[in-house]
C-alpha cells in the first residue's frame, strides 16, 4: 500500500529533535524556526515531557470518559490558572478542526441559530463546519458547501456592524493572529466593537487560538492583548507539544448537557500528562515572557531588511512578506542555511518556532537570514 499522496514533502527525514534543533537520517542539524507548524511549544524532547509521558503510557495510557479521570480535571484547573479563565469550562478533543467543529455546535445549540461569520483567508481546519468557515474555496467539498457562512474583511467594522444588525447571526469565529492567512492581525479597536456587536446581538464570539495560541503571541492568548474576553476558545497544536489535542474553553453562560458532546479520546490519560508537563514547562521556564522578549527582538532585526516588503507578528508568531514569491529564498534556508521555516500564500515566510527560543538562537537565525537573503 502507498501514502495517499496529498503532501508535497520536502526530501528530507527528520528523525530526531531537541529544544529549538532537529537532525535528519544523515545527522545533519537544523535550527527549528517553523516548530512543525506552530506545534512544538516547550521544545522538542523536552525531558520533564518525556518523563511524564513515558511514566503515564506505563501506568495507563487510555481509559474512556465514562470513568473518573482526575488527569482532566487537573488540566482544567492549571490551565484556567495559568491562561486567567479560572470560570471557563474545558472539553477535550484531539485536534483544532476538532476544537472548532465542537465549539460551533456549541454556539449553535446555544442561541438555535445557523448563520456563521468568518473572515477573509480564515483558516479553521477540514472536517465539516471547520472546512466551511475557512476562506478556501479548493478545500471545501461540495458536501460542506452547505450555505451557513458569509466572509467579511478582517478589521471591517462597518460591515461586521451590518452583517450582525440583521440579529440572524450565530456566531462569529476568527483568530487571535490569522496564521495560514500570512500573519494577519486583527486590530484591538475591531476585536472591541465586535466583542460589544456580538454581546449586543445575542451572537456568539469564538475565538480560534490554535496557532496564536498558548503564548505564542507573548500573552497565553494572543486576543489578550485586546481585552476582550471570548465566549469560546479553541486551542490545539502547543497544548500537548505534538501529542494530538484540542480543547474548547468555555464561559459560564453554556450549561453542559449530557451527552451533547462527546469523543472516545479526548481528555486520554496520556493526552493529559503531555498537557500537564507542557504547563509545567510553560510556567516553570516563564516560555510565555521569553515568546515576547525573543519575539521582539527578531521583529527588530527582522525590520532592517531591505528586501522585505513588511514584517508582521507578535512574539513567536511573525510573518515575512516579500514582493516577489518566497518559494527559491525558502528552499535556500533549508538546504544552504540548515533552518526550517513555513510559508503562507507565495510571497509570505512564516516563523513559528518553539517558544524557547533563546536570544542566541535568534541571532544566529538571523545570520543566516542575511545570507540567504544575499544581505551581509
Ligand atoms: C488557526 C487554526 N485553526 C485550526 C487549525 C486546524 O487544526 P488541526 O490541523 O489540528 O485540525 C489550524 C491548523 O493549522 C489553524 O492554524
Amino acid at each position: 500500500m502507498n501514502l495517499f499522496d496529498v503532501y508535497p514533502l520536502f526530501d528530507i527525514n527528520i528523525v530526531e529533535g531537541k529544544g529549538c534543533h532537529v537532525w535528519d537520517e544523515k545527522g545533519t542539524e537544523y535550527l527549528d524556526l517553523y516548530g512543525g507548524h506552530a506545534v512544538i511549544s516547550i521544545g522538542h524532547a523536552h525531558p520533564h515531557y518525556v518523563e511524564m509521558i513515558s511514566n503515564q503510557v506505563a501506568k495507563l495510557g487510555f481509559y474512556s470518559n465514562s470513568v473518573i479521570n482526575k488527569l482532566q480535571q487537573q488540566v482544567a484547573e492549571r490551565l484556567g490558572k495559568v491562561c486567567g479563565y479560572e470560570d471557563y469550562s474545558l472539553f477535550l478533543i484531539n485536534s483544532g478542526a476538532e476544537a472548532n467543529e465542537n465549539a460551533l455546535k456549541l454556539a449553535s445549540f446555544f442561541n438555535g441559530r445557523t448563520r456563521v461569520l468568518s473572515f477573509s483567508k480564515a483558516f479553521h481546519g477540514r472536517t465539516s463546519l471547520a472546512v466551511e468557515v475557512t476562506d478556501n474555496p479548493k478545500i471545501i467539498a461540495p458536501v460542506n458547501d452547505c450555505g451557513h457562512v458569509t466572509y467579511l474583511p478582517l478589521n471591517d467594522e462597518a460591515a461586521m456592524r451590518q452583517e450582525l444588525g440583521k440579529d440572524d447571526v450565530c456566531a462569529v469565529i476568527l483568530e487571535g493572529i490569522q496564521g495560514v492567512g500570512g500573519i494577519q492581525l486583527p486590530t484591538d479597536g475591531f476585536m472591541q466593537a465586535l466583542r460589544a456587536e456580538c454581546t449586543a446581538t445575542g451572537t456568539v464570539l469564538i475565538l480560534d487560538e490554535i496557532q496564536s495560541g498558548y503564548g505564542r503571541s507573548g500573552k497565553f492568548f494572543a486576543h489578550q492583548y485586546s481585552g476582550i474576553r471570548p465566549d469560546l476558545i479553541t486551542v490545539a497544536k502547543g497544548i500537548g507539544n505534538g501529542f494530538p489535542m484540542g480543547a474548547v474553553l468555555i464561559s459560564p453562560m453554556f450549561k453542559p448537557v449530557y451527552g451533547q458532546l462527546g469523543t472516545t479520546f479526548g481528555g486520554n490519560h496520556l493526552a493529559c500528562a503531555a498537557a500537564l508537563a507542557v504547563l509545567d514547562v510553560i510556567e516553570g521556564e516563564g516560555l510565555i515572557e521569553n515568546a515576547a522578549c525573543v519575539g521582539a527582538y527578531l521583529l527588530d532585526g527582522l525590520k532592517k531588511f531591505p528586501q522585505i516588503k513588511e514584517v508582521r507578528g507578535k512574539g513567536l508568531m511573525i510573518g515575512l512578506e516579500f514582493e516577489q514569491p518566497v518559494k527559491e529564498l525558502r528552499l535556500r534556508l533549508l538546504k544552504e542555511q540548515h533552518v526550517f521555516t513555513g510559508v503562507s500564500g507565495t510571497n509570505v515566510i512564516r516563523l513559528l518556532p518553539p517558544l524557547c527560543l533563546s536570544m542566541e538562537e535568534a541571532g544566529a537565525f538571523l545570520e543566516r537570514f542575511a545570507e540567504a537573503v544575499g544581505h551581509v
